[in-house]
């Protein structure tokens, strides 16, 4: 069944000039780009956004990089569009994330690694309303 799924190209893979390289991947792996812009978050946005995380060790490191620079979210859409994206981007930690995978081919690290992918039906559904509006998701 058709599914929307919220993804972000992070600031680390903008500055190095991957997104086009990384909405092609996207696009070829059958995904339709349903909205897409770009923005800066401040600390305090991408704090919002990774509340689920705030009592981790990695979260100043975390929102710090996130408000870096330029990011581009989306929401995309495929039937399976959560679990695909999820196979699609890889680990977490590009050194461990299989061949082809956009963490692979475009991550520099655990921290900075180049896209996020929604990981469960409720957080995409909070993650795309973080983001986006109604007439944003048609
Ligand atoms: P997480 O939700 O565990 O990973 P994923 O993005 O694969 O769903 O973590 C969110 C982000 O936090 C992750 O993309 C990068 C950052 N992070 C670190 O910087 N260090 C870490 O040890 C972990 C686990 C995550």
């Amino acid at each position: 069944m058709s599914q929307r799924t919220f993804s972000i190209i992070k600031p680390d893979a903008v500055k190095k000039g991957y997104t086009a390289a990384i909405l092609a991947e996207i696009e070829k792996a059958g995904f339709k780009i349903v909205a897409i812009k770009k923005i800066g978050l401040t600390k305090d946005q991408a704090a919002g956004f990774y509340y689920v995380h705030s009592e981790r060790g990695f979260f100043d490191e975390l929102t710090t990089f996130m408000s870096s620079g330029a990011i581009f979210p989306m929401v995309l859409e495929k039937d399976n569009a959560i679990a695909d994206f999820r196979k699609l981007m890889g680990a977490t930690d590009p050194a461990k994330a299989d061949e082809g995978t956009l963490r692979k081919l475009f991550a520099s690290s655990i921290g900075e690694n180049a896209v996020h992918g929604s990981d469960a039906e409720e957080t995409a559904a909070f993650e795309i309303g973080y983001f986006f509006t109604g007439y944003e998701l048609k």
